[in-house]
């Protein structure tokens, strides 16, 4: 089951989950108390909020105290405003350090799903980094873990499975980004049990659309985009406008409902994970398809005003 769609489509669904007793979801300041419609991992059924956080760059703060304090900001912000998915790599420098200080400084908030990545070839040495990595974030096990960039899968994969066998992993996945070996992932997608594909699909990079979303849903694969903002250039050129007035008819209040509710909408996608050092930010992403995600005609007008940008 997906949820997107036009609005009618979002109630019954709100209507349908109050059951499950959704996480807490607060709203942005501007917006009635409403969730954002959770999101099925297909493997699972398990269900998740459909904004999670990235940390390339925008946490790789090393020892400084200020940008250590911001990570925990944003990322207080980000558990408050419901959201549960933290993406990391051992390729991004301080980050994963930095997510561990944030968990401890807001008492290893419940709910969380960690997400991580093995980033190097060779079972010995992925071993290693995955212990690493394990004590950077300060957890017991990963929700899920990745394979960063398809590198040495071959080798990888088989370990990950074992580990998800043996209850010592809940999913498995491969990342792509930048539209890169997105012939190869497709192999990968068809010969492999996996959980999760993680690729690039923004606005301005529409190419899983093609065949990589559709695979997805044929093969019962959760997909997490990644660069949702095209790393910042996109919203940034979006904020320099004004919200077109079809689109707050349509149920946008932000530039982010506009960008990442335009990917949510696409039923063969789970998650977004845009990274930020902003609270502002943060809270504006969580909140993002609270007021109902565009239906075809709408994300068909959305395209097209992005392409005449
Ligand atoms: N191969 C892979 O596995 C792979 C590759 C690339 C990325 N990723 C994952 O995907 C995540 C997201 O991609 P990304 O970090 O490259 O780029 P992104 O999320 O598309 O863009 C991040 C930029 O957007 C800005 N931003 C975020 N929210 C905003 C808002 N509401 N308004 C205005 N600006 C906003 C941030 O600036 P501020 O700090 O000013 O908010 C930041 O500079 C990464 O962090 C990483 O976890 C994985």
């Amino acid at each position: 089951m997906r949820q997107r769609r036009s609005f009618m489509n979002r109630r019954r669904v709100l209507q349908g989950l109050s059951a499950l007793a959704m996480a807490p979801l607060l709203p942005h300041p501007s917006r009635a108390a409403v969730a954002a419609p959770l999101r099925m991992i297909p493997s699972s059924g398990e269900l998740l909020p459909p904004v999670g956080l990235g940390s390339w760059i925008t946490f790789n703060v090393g020892n400084d105290p200020v940008g250590l304090a911001q990570s925990v900001a944003v990322m207080r912000a980000f558990f408050a405003g419901g959201g549960r998915l933290i993406d990391c790599s051992p390729m991004y420098g301080s980050s994963q350090a930095t997510i561990g200080h944030g968990l401890r400084e807001l008492g290893q908030p419940d709910g969380l799903f960690a997400a991580d990545k093995i980033w190097t070839s060779g079972r010995a040495r992925a071993a290693a980094q995955l212990a690493e990595t394990r004590a950077r974030w300060g957890v017991e096990r990963f929700s899920l873990l990745q394979v960063h960039n398809l590198e040495d899968w071959q080798s990888h994969l088989p370990v990950l499975f074992e580990m998800k066998a043996r209850g010592e992993l809940r999913y498995v996945g491969v990342t792509t980004s930048h539209g890169r070996r997105h012939a190869e992932l497709e192999r990968i997608m068809t010969s492999e049990p996996l959980d999760f594909v993680q690729l690039t699909y923004n606005l301005a990079d529409r190419e899983a659309e093609a065949r990589l979303l559709p695979l997805a849903q044929e093969r019962g694969i959760a997909v997490i985009a990644n660069r949702p903002y095209d790393g910042g250039r996109l919203i940034r050129r979006l904020k320099r406008d004004r919200l077109p007035a079809w689109a707050r008819e349509a149920g946008m209040a932000t530039w982010a409902d506009f960008a990442l509710g335009y990917l949510l909408a696409h039923p063969g996608l789970t998650t977004v994970i845009p990274a930020t050092t902003r609270v502002g930010h943060v809270s504006e992403n969580v909140a993002a398809g609270q007021g109902g995600l565009p239906d075809d005609a709408t994300r068909q007008r959305m395209r097209a005003y992005m392409d005449a940008l």
